[in-house]
């Protein structure tokens, strides 16, 4: 007797082991190949999930970065190279090389293109400003504008699926950001708001491209509640203006440790404009867990077990949140501002650990968890 329950002691240790071995040879898979996970195959049916990045990482099909792409996100943006400052640098220059090669291959691996961005107040070329040596007058600037617009949105019709018309116009202490864009097109058509210039370019997208998906797109709206307000009076007054604003973009650059009441409650503001659009989209558009706070002292990140489980429950929050967002019909798509901790903007001098994927390469605990939430 004393015999048996050894053996079934051992035998029970043993099965336990086995188990916990097989869950860890699991979370520690490499992001493509045989056996290994998928992002977007895990969230399929509830969203899409992206990743921003560079022209270069599609150039060598056998490379990690290109595989890892391919196996893990189903939208993807270009970082930089869809902005105004690198593909219309002059008023006679369009460079769409880079583009068309990244939507050549998102249609080849059946993946949703977006396009980021047509205005913003950064990394704009300062021709589109200026007349001579004079400030531009704001018919000036609206024509340039629509003459932008529409040359790339008619370029990528039906091709490009969403777009950020828009970038960061809202403004951070006062209703719009004070930029060359507002300051010189103002109130052009003089019915009390400063719209105008971000109205010019959603009609101009519009009748460029019915179908794609139009977005005003901002930062902090998840954790700002006053700014989050300001963008649904924004978009409020364009709705009803008859701006065709197909949705808004949360960019989504937090910290590690995020107030869950909050960001529901900004995120349930802006769904209040189904009652003037119903048809009304949020997407994610940007994002990413930044280790350290705006301003802090940075000092290469430690990266303990508590500093592990805070990150993984960052994740988990929001994709939490997001699977009952795209339950209620109001979001298909959450995309990151990277694609590993390696290639992050957030790594400016300073090791950062951003994103689901570390700089060596591997998955993290926080990619399995947020996986798990998919099941
Ligand atoms: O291309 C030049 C290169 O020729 C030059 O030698 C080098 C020297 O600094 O700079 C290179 O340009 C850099 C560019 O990224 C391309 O790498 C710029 O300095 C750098 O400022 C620029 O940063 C980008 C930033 O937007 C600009 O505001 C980041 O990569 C990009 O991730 C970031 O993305 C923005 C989104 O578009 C909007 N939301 C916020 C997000 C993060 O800031």
């Amino acid at each position: 007797m004393k015999h048996l329950n050894r053996i079934v002691c051992f035998l029970l240790i043993a099965a336990i082991m086995l188990c916990s071995c097989g869950s860890e040879a699991k979370r520690t898979t490499q992001p493509y190949g045989e056996g290994a996970p998928s992002l977007y195959k895990a969230f399929e049916g509830k969203f899409r999930v992206g990743a921003a990045i560079n022209s270069w990482d599609l150039d060598d099909p056998t490379s990690w970065n290109y595989q890892t792409i391919v196996q893990q996100y189903n939208t993807l943006v270009l970082e930089n190279e869809s902005k105004p400052d690198a593909i219309h640098p002059s008023e006679d220059q369009y460079y769409f090389d880079k583009f068309d090669k990244f939507v050549d291959f998102c249609e080849e691996h059946n993946i949703t293109p977006r396009g980021h961005t047509l205005i913003w107040h950064s990394q704009v070329p300062g021709w589109f400003f200026k007349d001579g040596n004079q400030d531009a007058s704001a018919e000036l600037v609206l024509e340039r504008i629509k003459e932008h617009v529409t040359t790339i949105v008619s370029r990528y019709k039906g091709r490009v699926k969403s777009w950020d018309v828009v970038n960061e116009v809202i403004g951070d202490g006062e209703q719009l950001r004070f930029s060359d864009w507002s300051r010189l097109v103002g109130d052009a058509d003089g019915d009390g708001d400063k719209y105008d210039f971000i109205e010019a370019a959603f009609i101009a997208a519009h009748e460029a491209d019915p179908d794609a998906r139009l977005m005003i797109n901002d930062y902090s709206l998840e954790s700002s509640t006053d700014k989050a307000i300001r963008m649904y009076n924004a978009v409020k007054k364009m709705l009803e203006d008859g701006v065709p604003i197909d949705g808004v973009g949360f960019q989504m650059h937090i910290g590690n440790g995020i107030d869950y009441d909050a960001m529901k409650e900004n995120y349930e503001i802006i769904a209040r404009l189904r009652d003037i659009n119903p048809d009304l989209m949020i997407e994610v558009t940007e994002l990413d867990v930044n280790c350290y706070g705006w301003g802090e002292e940075k000092k290469d990140v430690e990266v303990t077990k508590e500093f592990l489980e805070q990150f993984s429950k960052t994740y988990t929050d929001v994709f939490k949140l997001m699977l009952e967002l795209s339950d209620e019909g109001i979001l298909d798509s959450v995309v990151m501002w990277g694609y590993y901790d390696g290639a992050s903007w957030l790594n400016d001098g300073h090791q950062n650990y951003p994103m689901l994927i570390d700089k060596d390469h591997n998955l993290k605990d926080a990619y399995w968890d947020v996986l798990e939430l998919a099941d």
